[in-house]
């Protein structure tokens, strides 16, 4: 028989820490059941119930923590006041896969920080359509409208009388550019020409963020070919350009192909696309060569080796045999 004096002294340690226990026990099952209250599920009732309910309560808590940590994802990324602002200009017109075309390209700038959506409509006024997808989209945007005059025709000038689809629209977007930044402003930026109906690798606007004056890359399926790029030697300078189609051109590099500083934008305030008188894969050329010479371009994607932007909508079907005559590199992944 124990004595009397031993059970008070055992009565006198249990009964704190029973009393600490049964504290400690409520708190951690009170969140659980606060969480977890509209769940309907009885396996919470079950567990605190449980003699080993201690354990599970434990393992649970972590479980409510993540549970209540708040995933923050915003689209697009948070503007940053270091990083230059990449001036995306798009020309685009209405046709039955306008909206599809424009949500896709929409998809791939909402991933990109610091980027401003230049979209130019060929069109009389403002489309209820696009107004409202750009507003959807919580993109940064300028929404601008020209329409191209049809059947332009200049007398004495028949070489080229239709002026080529996008023109005015990518000038009309450089205007917007001279009139809304100043011309010494420190404002740092990047100005590219992003047509709606091509693939835009995520790395491209990375690449070109640090365009100095006019940078340039390879474009997949252009000038039927697998890809078009500038031919760049051992020192990392461009000195020519593997395409098929009209190689001789002063910058024989598709839209898709190339950006330019914003600074050279608003000096070269006299730098537009020509709008008539160029021949087909001459647009590019009229604008880069009134802003800089072959020795000035940088490349870009691991010096023109790399594929970052795709034409998805080619009419010409990719030469076969291409690769026979050396223009492009059959190793190049596309
Ligand atoms: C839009 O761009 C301006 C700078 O041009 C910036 O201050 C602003 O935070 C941007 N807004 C959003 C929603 O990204
Ligand atoms: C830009 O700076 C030059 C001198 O540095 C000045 O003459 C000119 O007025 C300035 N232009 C604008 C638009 O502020
Ligand atoms: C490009 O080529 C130049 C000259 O060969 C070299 O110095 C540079 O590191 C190369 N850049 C890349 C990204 O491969």
């Amino acid at each position: 028989m124990p004595k009397r004096r031993d059970i008070l002294a055992i009565v006198l340690i249990v009964l704190p820490w029973t009393l600490l226990i049964t504290v400690w026990h409520q708190s951690t099952i009170a969140p659980l059941l606060a969480v977890h209250k509209d769940d309907g599920g009885d396996s919470r009732r079950d567990l605190a119930q449980g003699s080993d309910s201690k354990e599970y309560c434990l393992s649970d808590r972590d479980i409510v923590e993540v549970v209540r940590t708040e995933y923050v994802y915003t689209r697009p990324p948070p503007w940053s006041d270091t990083l230059p602002t990449i001036h995306v200009i798009t020309p685009t017109y209405s046709r039955p896969v306008q909206k599809a075309e424009l949500t896709r390209l929409a998809n791939t700038l909402l991933h990109v920080p610091n980027l401003h959506w230049i979209l130019v409509e060929d069109s009389q006024r403002r489309t209820p359509l696009v107004t409202r997808l750009l507003r959807d989209t919580g993109l940064n945007y300028t929404h601008l409208n020209v329409e191209t005059p049809r059947n332009y025709k200049l007398r004495g000038d028949m070489r080229d009388p239709r002026i080529p689809r996008g023109t005015m629209q990518r000038n009309l977007a450089l205007r917007w550019l001279r009139e809304t930044f100043n011309k010494n402003s420190s404002q740092p930026g990047i100005v590219y020409f992003a047509d709606d109906d091509n693939t835009y690798s995520l790395e491209l606007f990375e690449e070109m963020r640090t365009t100095r004056k006019v940078s340039v890359w390879p474009v997949a399926f252009v000038g039927g070919l697998r890809y078009e790029s500038p031919k760049v030697n051992a020192a990392g300078k461009v000195y020519g350009w593997k395409t098929v189609f009209d190689p001789h051109r002063p910058f024989a590099i598709d839209m898709a192909g190339f950006a330019v500083n914003l600074r050279l934008i608003l000096q070269r305030s006299q730098a537009y696309f020509k709008l008539r008188g160029v021949k087909g894969g001459y647009q590019e050329s009229s604008l880069l060569r009134e802003l800089v010479t072959l020795n000035d371009l940088e490349p870009k994607a691991a010096n023109c080796t790399k594929i970052l932007v795709w034409h998805t909508r080619t009419e010409k079907p990719v030469l076969v045999n291409e690769g026979k005559k050396g223009f492009t590199d059959p190793n190049v992944e596309i």
